[in-house]
């Protein structure tokens, strides 16, 4: 079999510095013999272009992909830029967030279909073990990044005059030592104010962004007593939570999938007068614009630009202020990208056989029945079957508008 060609191109949105494949995943796959890696050069990238080059990649122009040989299997994280809606002929992986029906998904998803019988969608949320667990996801760092985010943020406002200074810009560090010795070397000043060493709780804490967020206290040098550790069963009496006021920073990581009492109200932070201790609340999990949201006390989502939105309508009591920034790990861009890059590996490895058998096929659709559950490439099968479910559900929505 001919070496694959996997074409990382650059990511077109702001602040993304994030990247599918790093230089230590594109050696492994290099080195296996199975595939050649092309590299757009790209100044966004946290890793060098150089970094790429020196294990072995070919170094093409920025954007390059769409005049990429058909057979070259083109790699990136976020959404294509918007408002664009010429037909992909190429098989992409990424993450397209065109699955759940957002707005905007039959555009997105029907380019693949104008790009038939070559064009591919293996959507990197839906990529899944046989138990059914994502085989590779961002948590990890999304909790990480928040508990840090919501760390500097209570420093900044403990630290000035009648807490009216906020987080401002908050930049991607360079690595993960460089932020938890900025955050340590705010902590010292928050202790003194306090007059106590900070709490922390954590709820969803047994997931995967609930122990990033678990692990960074501890690594920012919280005392592990001060670090509440929250999941299911410490939720199941129901809330509102008195446990959560009593805390200085709160990182909600819960999976949200149905309603459930809120975790926190605006009456009981009121009812908590000045014996609150919240000064601010991480919503990693950012279901903001859910009605069955358990954060029912902000409406908007933050950016890194502006991290932080104050919680509306407090008569008592310190101020108290949100973190809903929806793309977390973007804080720590080299990290994050090594490790989701490393879990997706495996699965990797096994694509030029699922590529082998898709292309003959030249555009004829597959079903989950179809796909050989034993064969070590039914990750990349079940996505392609994934793919052609949702466009039938496309073209049915269409139809339907249509009649
Ligand atoms: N903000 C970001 O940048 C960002 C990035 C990645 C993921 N996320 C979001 O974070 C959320 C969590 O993702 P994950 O990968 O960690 O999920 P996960 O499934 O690994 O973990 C979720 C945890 O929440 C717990 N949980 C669910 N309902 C609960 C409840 N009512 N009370 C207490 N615990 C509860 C579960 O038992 C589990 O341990 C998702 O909504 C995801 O979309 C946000």
């Amino acid at each position: 079999m001919a070496p694959l060609d996997l074409w990382l191109r650059c990511e077109t949105k702001e602040f993304e510095h994030r990247s599918m494949l790093t230089p230590t995943t594109a050696k492994k796959l290099i080195d296996s013999g199975k595939f050649t890696v092309t590299v757009e050069r790209d100044p966004q990238r946290i890793f060098k272009d150089s970094e790429f080059e020196e294990v072995g990649c070919k170094l093409v122009e920025h954007n390059s992909w769409p005049s990429a040989p058909l057979s070259s299997l083109i790699c990136g994280l976020k959404e294509l830029p918007p408002n664009d809606t010429t037909a992909l002929p190429h098989a992409h992986i990424m993450f397209a967030h065109c699955y759940k029906q957002q707005g905007g998904w039959i555009d997105v998803i029907t380019r693949w279909e104008a790009g038939q019988p070559t064009g591919m969608l293996y959507d990197l949320e839906f990529l899944q073990e046989e138990n059914g667990r994502r085989v590779a996801a961002f948590g990890y760092h999304a909790g990480f990044a928040g508990a840090a985010v919501g760390t500097l943020a209570l420093a900044k406002q403990v630290g000035s005059n009648g807490e009216k200074e906020r987080l401002g810009e908050t930049k991607p560090y360079p690595n993960e030592a460089a932020l938890i010795a900025d955050v340590k070397g705010q902590l010292a000043a928050v202790e003194a104010k306090l007059g106590r060493k900070p709490r922390a709780l954590v709820i969803g804490a047994l997931g995967r962004c609930g122990r990033g967020a678990v692990d960074f206290f501890k690594e920012a040098g919280f005392e592990d007593d001060n670090i509440a550790k929250w999941d299911m069963a410490e939720t199941s009496k129901g809330g509102p939570f008195q446990e959560i006021l009593d805390a200085d920073v709160f990182v909600n990581c819960i999976y949200l999938t149905s309603k459930i009492p809120s975790f926190i109200a605006p009456e009981s932070i009121e009812a908590a007068g000045d014996k609150r201790n919240l000064r601010v609340v991480v919503d990693v999990s950012c279901d903001t614009t859910n009605p069955n949201n358990p954060i029912p006390i902000y409406s908007v989502n933050t950016t890194f630009d502006k991290p932080t939105v104050d919680v509306e309508g407090l008569t008592v009591g310190p101020p108290m202020t949100v973190v809903s920034i929806d793309h977390l790990p973007t804080l720590l861009p080299r990290e994050a990208s090594d490790a989701f890059s490393n879990d997706l590996l495996p699965s990797l490895m096994t694509l030029p056989e699922a590529v082998a058998e898709r292309e003959p096929r030249q555009g004829k659709p597959i079903t989950a029945q179809d796909v050989d559950k034993a064969k070590p490439e039914r990750v990349w099968k079940e996505a392609e079957a994934l793919f052609w479910d949702k466009l039938a559900d496309a073209q049915r929505e269409t139809k339907g508008k249509s009649a």
